[in-house]
């Protein structure tokens, strides 16, 4: 048995509830968004799965839940001490800061996630994002684009019931006086919080911000809200932000509340909500990072960025019975019955495979029954029987599946009358 919270990717999968697991959804999700990242001239940068655990620690940030309780950390035979990566965006800033890649870019990167979480729907230790970071532009332009890019890929696989909810963190001074605020405020309702709020009060206390506890919720009916504490810069930024989403025709939703898991963001932050999912209903998320690569020892450049998961996101697309491709299935499946017509068959096969058709055949050696089941389940346009008699007379049986009709057709004259049909 595979390790709890982790799953296989098959092909098919015997409950319905699971279809989302089936690989040719994955590889339908990942060409609409590997090719939607190219419309925007994101380029893709494949980082390692795992990294010096300090890079997390500094980049993610210690107060963080993913960095104090999620990650999959370990002493390698040199006894440093390696994480697998609980999230894309410090991995790819350290490879900007290490190959100085200093000149505005726009990177995506799609691969597994590590994070050691209590696995519930929607929520898994191994899980994979899709996500893209825009580095080297302080403008609004730069936040919306890359959240238009978010929403142009869920648009295209046909989602709909999502909310975009967007809010400010503002910069730094705003950020603590805000912090500061909201720290008077919750000192007199201390008594009123949940115990993992208590814990996040000394510990990181814009998170309780979104905690989902009812008392938690009754609690900051009344806090301040953090766009009131905004500096001017970060004020016009928001306004110019929102209003460049409306010009996109972008849906949002303001929620101050929101602040994020991750402790690098500053100024906008966003998080695409479905509707369909329950409690782990957050599709993706992101947002500014400015000081982050600056941080992490490279020069003081803007970024934004953002990443979604390809579990919820099939998830979402199989509760709103969005359309999938069908998987590819064979042009034609050949049921030899004897040895000459197995090798004739399979020399067959092999042609038509190397003019790009997909195409097949029962090795099994059972009755002409059981390659006609094979088939039928591998879902095969024509089907072909081919025994001594047809190799004698030089013609077989074309069978199309589905209308059960059938074609005489010349052994010679096969592979371009099935080439047509390609
Ligand atoms: P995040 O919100 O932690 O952001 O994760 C991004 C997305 O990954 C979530 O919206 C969710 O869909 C999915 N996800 C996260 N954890 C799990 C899990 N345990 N199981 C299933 N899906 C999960 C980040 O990781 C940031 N690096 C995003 C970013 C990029 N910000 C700026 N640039």
């Amino acid at each position: 048995m595979s390790p709890k919270g982790i799953f296989d990717i098959l092909p098919k999968e015997s409950k319905s509830e699971e279809a989302w697991k089936e690989s040719f959804r994955w590889q339908y999700l990942e060409e609409v968004m590997r090719s939607s990242a190219k419309i925007y001239g994101f380029q893709e940068i494949r980082t390692p799965i795992f990294e010096k655990t300090e890079l997390f620690v500094r980049g993610v940030g210690d107060s963080s839940d993913i960095v104090s309780k999620e990650m999959y950390t370990f002493f390698d035979k040199g006894e440093r001490s390696m994480t697998l990566r609980p999230e894309g965006t410090a991995s790819v800033m350290r490879a900007i800061v290490q190959h100085k890649l200093f000149h505005p870019a726009k990177y995506f990167y799609m691969g597994p996630m590590f994070r050691y979480e209590r696995p519930q729907a929607g929520r898994f230790r191994q899980h994979h994002q899709f996500g893209a970071e825009a580095v080297g532009f302080a403008s609004p332009e730069q936040d919306v684009e890359a959240i238009d890019l978010l929403v142009h890929i869920y648009r295209r696989l046909g989602l709909k019931n999502l909310t975009v909810m967007i809010n400010s963190l503002g910069d730094g001074d705003s950020l603590t006086s805000f912090k500061e605020a909201l720290h008077v405020y919750l000192t007199s309702h201390l008594a009123q919080l949940s115990e993992e709020s208590r814990v996040r009060f000394s510990k990181n206390i814009l998170r309780i911000l979104d905690s989902k506890e009812t008392s938690d919720r009754q609690c900051l009916e009344g806090a301040p809200s953090i766009l009131d504490y905004l500096s001017e810069s970060s004020k016009d930024h928001f306004e110019k932000v929102k209003h460049l989403l409306s010009k996109m025709g972008i849906h949002f939703v303001v929620n101050p509340k929101l602040v994020r898991g991750l402790d690098y963001y500053n100024k906008t932050v966003f998080e695409v909500v479905s509707h369909e999912l329950g409690a782990q209903n957050s599709i993706g998320g992101g947002g500014r990072y400015d000081g982050l690569i600056d941080h992490l020892g490279g020069p003081d450049l803007p970024a934004f960025g953002f990443a979604t998961g390809l579990e919820r996101v099939l998830q979402a697309m199989q509760g709103q019975h969005v359309y999938f491709p069908e998987p590819s299935a064979p042009l034609v499946f050949f049921i030899p019955l004897g040895q000459e017509a197995r090798e004739k068959s399979f020399e067959l096969v092999s042609t038509l495979r190397h003019h790009g058709v997909v195409a097949e055949l029962d090795l099994s050696g059972k009755k002409i029954q059981h390659g006609l089941q094979v088939a039928q389940a591998q879902n095969a346009k024509y089907c072909i029987v081919m025994g001594e008699r047809e190799i004698q007379e030089g013609k077989v049986e074309l069978k199309e599946m589905r209308s059960r009709t059938t074609e005489t057709v010349s052994l010679q004259g096969l592979t371009d009358k099935l080439l047509v049909n390609k």
